[in-house]
């Protein structure tokens, strides 16, 4: 509670020892409340927090065994990047000689070798979060918790380091909680995903199921894209099971494209067909995308572009077909 402000309710959760678990959610859904509860910044008003067996709602952070990287980075701004690296070291008593050498190894170890005199001001929002991850993981705790630690990052950056984390969380088997509104970053670093939605967990599962099978509309938009077949007018069919709660969903990459006239496109039962009228053709490098109105509602198609293929432009009659089985249900 932020004074009369719940910022996140009824939250209950288990993390695996070795396990990296990420906190998905738009902004203001309650995922650094839920990170400084369990770093134990803040302490919730009821409840337990419970780590190895033991209760630590009590204990205050300090005394916990545990590396953060905080959403904004707060490095120590009077100390060297060297210094900010000691720091964790010193305060478990590492020898002077000892803390050299890690710092060292772990400087390389996020390309910042030339950087350890820099003072934090002199490095940029990239480097400083760099730093940030190298000072959590200095003294090799056995929790990690990071809070949307490559978000100052520019892409190709952030997917080396995505890489590098994902290693040093195998090589050490870091149980890691990390938080971000990144899906595609949360898709790929983590064993399981918790979606979080307005203070409350909306849905947890790995990645794959969260994407291939999400249980709410919600979840269904936040993890990629969805097209929603109510929104068309579409029956699915009496041999699709189907209850009144829930909405008939297909992802864009399970819908294919022709032209009305397209030969060899064949005609079966398994699967469902619509008409409709390009209105955008997006070229995204390996991707094709097409904005596709049926009716009154658009359908998002998602197509690999491949030699010889057919590209349809704005305003091309088409028709949209798929897979019965690519249908899944979500409730609102
Ligand atoms: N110190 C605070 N005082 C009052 N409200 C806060 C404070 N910190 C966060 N909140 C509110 O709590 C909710 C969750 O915030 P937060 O956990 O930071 O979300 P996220 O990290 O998902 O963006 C938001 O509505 C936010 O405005
Ligand atoms: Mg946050």
């Amino acid at each position: 509670m932020y004074g009369q402000v719940a910022a996140v309710r009824n939250l209950s959760l288990t993390v695996e020892r070795g396990e990296f678990l990420t906190i998905l959610g738009p902004s203001g859904s309650g995922k650094t409340t839920t990170l400084m509860l369990l770093a134990g910044f803040e302490a919730p008003n009821t409840g337990d927090i419970v780590i190895g067996g033991k209760s630590v709602a009590a204990v205050p952070s300090y005394r916990r065994d545990q590396g953060i990287v905080f959403q904004s980075y707060a490095l120590f701004p009077h100390l060297s990047v060297r210094g900010n690296l000691e720091f964790p070291l010193e305060m478990r008593g590492v020898k002077q000689k000892d803390r050299s050498a890690r710092v060292e190894r772990i400087l390389n170890r996020v390309h910042l070798g030339d950087f350890g005199d820099r003072m934090p001001s002199q490095l940029s929002g990239g480097q400083q979060q760099r730093v940030a991850l190298a000072r959590a993981l200095i003294a090799d705790p056995p929790i990690l918790l990071l809070d949307e630690p490559l978000g100052a990052l520019d892409r190709n950056l952030r997917e080396q380091m995505q890489g590098e984390i994902k290693t040093l969380h195998r090589e050490f088997g870091i149980t890691t909680v990390c938080v971000t509104h990144d899906q595609e970053e949360a898709l790929t670093l983590s064993d399981r995903i918790v979606v979080m939605r307005a203070g409350q967990i909306e849905q947890t599962d790995t990645p794959e199921s969260l994407y291939d099978r999400p249980a709410t509309r919600f979840v269904a938009n936040f993890l990629g894209e969805a097209n929603f077949l109510d929104d068309i007018g579409l029956a699915v069919g009496a041999d699709v099971p189907q209850s009144s709660e829930t909405i008939a969903m297909v992802r864009p990459e399970r819908i294919r494209i022709w032209a009305p006239d397209a030969a060899g496109r064949g005609f079966a039962d398994d699967r469902q067909e619509v008409s409709g009228t390009v209105e955008e053709m997006i070229y995204a490098g390996p991707l094709r995308k097409y904005q596709v109105r049926v009716g009154h509602a658009q359908l998002i198609v998602r197509e690999h572009v491949a030699a010889g293929q057919q590209v349809f432009r704005k305003g091309d009659e088409v028709r949209l077909d798929w897979l019965r089985t690519d249908i899944r249900f979500v409730t609102a």
